[in-house]
């Protein structure tokens, strides 16, 4: 850290709480400071370069200087650069994402509604989905079913459908009748022997138990992410998908599909939901939506969810619910334009392409010493890490061994995210195959050198 007691570190100390960050440690480890982007690489401020390995969160798809989206921003900036949605009101650029979004839908979708973070989206979904219970007369469907380790937010409600431990402890969350199912991740999960197709099998019986114990009729929806993100990047076996629709269906519970991450080509199709034969009745998008250039997020139903909600707001008069932002004319104005890019230059196609690279690198590494397990869909993927591999172990404090491994790839210049034990990798869809196998070999280094650095004997290949 630069100690200088001006500096821009020791600044950053004095003033600014961190988000998802031990704020006594940041008083000690400052912050790295990113001065500015370049396609896949971001400079810190001593200028060194970094590979931004996980496109910032999981979401700059177009890189970190694409020309078009300033303009875009700047265009609409000087014609509207504010305008609100409520009562009536609209504008141009709201307009025509909401129409882009429901033509690129998956499933037959029938409205757009606009928030600005995906914490914000999930929680309009929760509201409306309760909204909708009330209008159809069943008050009592108010119930929630999502997986462990499931990442859809932080705001009191999507912290409530989060499953991770550090989203919880301390918060005092209200949100009550959430239900947890088991994470779909095979290698972690399954019982000695058990194929992933009966591991799915077992899942989606899991769940049908749960919702005749609770009652069907007070089950309103079921959240989840295609593939989980921050919870590990849990791929789920093939048939997972289709055997947990099976089940909703069967008691008209609605499906979510929280596409914050998968959403515009990160799985290698579109959307996760496409990827995995997902129809949901509320997809749910924000990161790749604008490339995160601005705070955009948004979420459409289909005419089963909206249908109800016209109707309820025709009773109280209003839809008592939306942003000052909800569709800002400037973030959707970049955001229309960032989608055009993804459509032009194949960008869902480059990530298919570049995953299978990715992959591929990856899977060559499962001899080092440091891998228990890589997994991955699209150009999205995550790479195990452990101590003992028999045992499918890491050190003793959970998340240390990730931590060191990411602290290695940072002095490499790697930029990833340590989660737990897991290394993700989630870079820009524009990544060139150059730059992925850059990606790969600054990984082998990291991985090298924290194998050095480990005591010996504390290693059990
Ligand atoms: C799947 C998923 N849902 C929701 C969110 C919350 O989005 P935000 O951080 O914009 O509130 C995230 C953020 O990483 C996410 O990955």
């Amino acid at each position: 850290m630069n100690d200088k007691p001006n500096s821009i570190e020791a600044r950053d100390i004095a003033y600014h709480l961190h988000p998802y960050t031990n704020a006594k440690k940041h008083l000690e480890a400052g912050p790295l400071v990113i001065d500015r982007g370049e396609g896949i690489y971001v400079f810190d401020n001593n200028g060194k370069r970094y590979i931004e390995a996980m496109a910032g969160l999981w979401s700059v798809g177009v890189g970190f200087n694409e020309e078009r989206l300033v303009n875009a921003a700047t265009e609409q900036m000087k014609r509207l650069p504010y305008y609100h949605t409520f009562t009536h009101k609209s504008h141009g650029p709201v307009i025509e994402l909401a129409e882009k979004l429901v033509g690129m839908a998956p499933v037959p979708m029938s409205k757009a509604f606009f928030t600005n973070s995906g914490s914000e989206a999930i929680d309009t979904a929760l509201k409306l989905i309760w909204y909708r219970a009330n209008a159809l007369g069943q008050p009592e469907r108010k119930k929630i079913i999502v997986r462990n380790r499931a990442y859809h937010g932080v705001t009191i409600a999507a912290a409530c459908l989060t499953s991770l431990p550090a989203n919880h402890r301390s918060f005092d969350l209200i949100v009550p009748d959430v239900l947890r199912m088991t994470c779909p991740h095979h290698w972690r999960e399954a019982l000695p022997g058990e194929s992933e197709e009966d591991f799915a099998t077992r899942l989606a019986k899991e769940l049908e138990d749960t919702i005749l114990a609770e009652g069907p009729e007070t089950i309103a929806a079921f959240f989840g992410e295609p593939v989980q993100g921050a919870g590990g990047v849990v791929v789920p076996p093939a048939t997972y998908w289709q055997k947990v629709q099976a089940v909703l269906r069967k008691y008209d519970i609605l499906l979510v599909a929280d596409e914050v991450i998968c959403g515009f080509g990160r799985t290698g199709t579109m959307f996760g939901s496409t990827t995995y034969g997902i129809e949901p009745d509320i997809m749910v998008m924000s990161k790749q939506l604008s490339s995160s250039y601005l705070p955009a997020s948004a979420l459409m139903m289909n005419d089963r969810v909206f249908g109800p909600i016209m109707e309820e707001s025709d009773r109280i008069g209003t839809l008592g619910h939306g942003y000052t932002a909800s569709g800002h004319p400037v973030a959707a104005a970049v955001a229309l334009e960032n989608l055009k890019i993804i459509e032009e230059r194949d960008l869902v196609g480059n990530a298919a392409a570049m995953g299978r690279r990715l992959r591929d690198g990856l899977d060559a590494l499962t001899d080092h010493p440091l891998v228990g397990e890589v997994r991955g869909v699209g150009l999205i993927a995550a790479v195990e890490l452990v101590t003992d591999r028999e045992a499918r172990t890491a050190l003793e404090t959970p998340g240390a061994l990730g931590a060191l491994v990411n602290a290695h790839l940072q002095e490499a210049g790697l930029i990833s995210r340590a989660m737990t034990d897991a290394i993700a990798f989630c870079p820009p869809l524009i990544i060139t195959e150059g730059e992925i196998d850059e990606l790969l070999s600054l990984f082998r280094i990291g991985l090298d050198k924290t194998l050095a650095a480990l005591p010996k004997g504390s290693v059990r290949a």
